[in-house]
């Protein structure tokens, strides 16, 4: 028997039905709530009790440290799969057999052009810009290129809208890295795989032979597996809701690449390695950043610690540590703040604070240092995640769209002035 929800509110009583997920999570399903109670909204900041879909992308249990994309662990996945295996498992829902897998990289392969008149928008922001502004821009600027939209029962016209945008936005992301250098831009090699292509476009210098790590790719394509895609976060509900309106793919992305840019969201791998460096020119004294973050008067926060949803582990974070650990064995290099990292960890993990607060590493505390090792300058770390979460926006866009989910339109509790009369200049 199904069972129910009861809510009573100014002595009235109302039903709601309960709903359960695959993994047995439950839901209280308030969507004839205004209509049945004459208007009754709930209240949810941040929306940390309000679930905004249903969704079939991904699983994540954020008490037992549990990660799956359709149905598969994301431990398997970043020691089993390429970054484009999993790209098409997230958003198609199965995992390509050879021939579709073969297909896909081609057809992605096929739309790594851009218009050379998107290098006059380039040319338009100044060197040094920050690449997640243009990688933002740029995204957007696709739109102009491609006018026509794209029609949602068409799953062909769909597929290529999606190829377009897995073909195109790590070029973007390259030449804006390229932009903020003044270096000149590289074209993709489709002879190469597609993170090994990103690492060549970022890097190649057209005067020396350009030789790719192999040990770095494959330290990229794992890094770039764990991002992407992380259900209902702060970057994919944005892509989400601006594609509600029936905004396009790329529109709608390129909104998100917005959202992931706050410190709070995916700048906060940039953040943590901007933090990691101050203390190591401070004298490496972890106990004073500490206690700086634990200090309510001062606005510090230990950047890369805490998660809306994991409050036990976050499993990204734990691969993460790992891949550095052996990134940095199989480079034989080693990077003097993975040390002061992993002290910061130990202390702020026995500090009652932190525990009581149930905050833990997350996937940016040590993804930054990976991204050094590989030699990505810190203003791209964000741009790195982007590339990483592309598929998951994807995704998330293709399942709202099919799903013919409503526009996105939250209400609000009015608490402002009640009717008052207008006051002329002269009385005010
Ligand atoms: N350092 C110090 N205190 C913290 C931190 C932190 N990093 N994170 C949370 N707190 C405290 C916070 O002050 C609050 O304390 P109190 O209950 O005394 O007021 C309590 O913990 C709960 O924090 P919250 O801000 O209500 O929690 P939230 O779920 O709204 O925020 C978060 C989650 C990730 C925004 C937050 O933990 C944070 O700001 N972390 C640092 C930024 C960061 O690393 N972001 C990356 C997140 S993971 C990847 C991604 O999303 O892109």
């Amino acid at each position: 028997m199904s069972e129910i929800a009861k809510l009573i509110v100014q002595g009235k009583e109302y039903e709601f039905p309960v709903v359960v997920g695959t993994e047995d999570e439950v839901a209280i399903d308030v969507k004839k709530l205004r209509s049945s109670t004459g208007g009754i909204i709930t209240i949810d900041p941040g929306f940390k009790n309000t679930g905004s879909c249903e969704s079939k992308i991904t699983f994540l249990d954020g008490e037992k440290g549990i990660l799956r994309h359709r149905g598969y662990a994301i431990e398997e996945l970043t020691k089993k799969a390429s970054f484009l295996e999993v790209a098409y498992l997230i958003i198609f829902g199965e995992l390509p057999t050879r021939e579709q897998y073969a297909k896909w990289e081609k057809d992605i392969q096929h739309h790594a052009l851009l218009n050379e008149e998107m290098k006059d928008i380039i040319d338009g922001f100044p060197t040094g810009a920050h690449p997640m502004g243009m990688v933002a821009s740029l995204t957007n600027a696709l739109t102009a290129f491609n006018p026509a939209t794209v029609d949602i029962t068409s799953s062909e016209e769909i597929y290529t809208a999606i190829t377009k945008l897995m073909g195109k936005f790590p070029v973007l992301a390259a030449w804006s890295h390229c932009k903020n250098q003044g270096a000149p831009f590289n074209y993709a090699d489709n002879s190469l795989d597609y993170v090994a292509n990103i690492m060549q476009m970022m890097f190649r210098i057209p005067t020396e032979e350009y030789k790719l790590n192999p040990i770095a790719v494959k330290a990229l394509d794992e890094l770039l597996i764990l991002h992407e895609d992380h259900e209902q976060n702060c970057s994919t509900s944005t892509v989400r809701i601006v594609g509600s309106s029936e905004a396009g793919l790329f529109a709608s992305v390129s909104s998100g690449v917005s959202a992931l840019w706050g410190r709070l969201h995916g700048g906060a791998n940039q953040a943590v390695l901007e933090m990691l460096e101050n203390i190591q020119k401070d004298g490496g004294d972890v106990e004073k950043y500490i206690a700086k973050a634990k200090d309510k008067n001062d606005p510090f926060r230990l950047m890369g610690f805490g998660h809306r949803v994991y409050k036990n582990f976050d499993p990204r974070a734990r691969i993460i540590k790992k891949a550095a650990d052996e990134l940095f064995a199989d480079l034989g290099t080693s990077d003097p703040v993975l040390a002061i990292a992993k002290h910061l960890e130990e202390v702020a993990l026995k500090d009652e604070y932190f525990a009581e607060r149930k905050l833990y590493p997350n996937v940016d505390f040590y993804s930054g240092i990976i991204y050094r090792a590989l030699g990505f300058p810190v203003h791209m770390f964000t741009v790195m995640f982007a590339i990483g979460r592309l598929p998951g926006w994807i995704a998330q866009w293709r399942e709202m769209r099919l799903n013919g989910e409503p526009i996105g339109r939250p209400r609000q509790l009015y608490t402002g002035y009640a009717l008052r009369d207008f006051v002329p200049f002269d009385k005010r």
